[in-house]
């Protein structure tokens, strides 16, 4: 499962420096990376099941497609791929840095929903956030700091539809 063209890739710029960048260890990250994004597919596929209001739905669905595109994006990541990924400033309104973690069950109020989606997120945007920070390749922190970018977009939304349909 694991691109090899990627590796390949990753490697070329080190090895004229003598570092020896570790094969099992960017194996070990990007497949580590690559569940985290199955787990968030899977649990907005099942929020978006038991959404009973369709603004809500139509988010969750839209969310679980984008994180399926992550995964994706780790699975096939190449070189010619990081170049064309364009990362933006998205808000933060740190809603979640205040909220208790709360596990996902069948019968959870849509608030908790929510507030389950958010730490997600705020999971997502921290380990993405921390990948980048360790990233020795311009590639690798470049394809981090986008998908940082990307949770720190569903983290905000989730907070957005939070503060417009729970607290007011
Ligand atoms: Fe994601
Ligand atoms: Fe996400």
């Amino acid at each position: 499962m694991f691109p090899q063209r990627f590796i390949c890739h990753s490697l070329k710029g080190n090895r004229d420096q003598g570092v020896f960048m570790d094969l099992k260890r960017y194996e070990e990250i990007i497949k580590f990376a690559i569940d985290k994004e199955i787990g968030s597919f899977k649990f907005y596929t099942r929020a978006s099941q038991v959404a009973k209001y369709s603004g809500a739905r139509e988010l969750f669905i839209d969310f679980s497609k984008e994180e399926e595109k992550h995964q994706k994006l780790l699975e096939e990541i190449t070189l010619e791929k990081i170049v064309q990924l364009k990362i933006e400033t998205v808000p933060n309104l740190k809603i979640s840095d205040y909220m208790v973690d709360v596990d996902f069950k069948p019968d959870l109020s849509y608030g908790d929903i929510l507030r389950v989606a958010m730490k997600m997120e705020e999971r997502s945007l921290k380990l993405y956030t921390d990948l980048k920070e360790t990233a020795k390749d311009e590639g690798m922190n470049k394809l981090f700091g986008f998908l940082a970018q990307q949770e720190a977009k569903h983290k905000y939304g989730i907070e957005k539809k939070y503060d417009e349909d729970i607290l007011r």
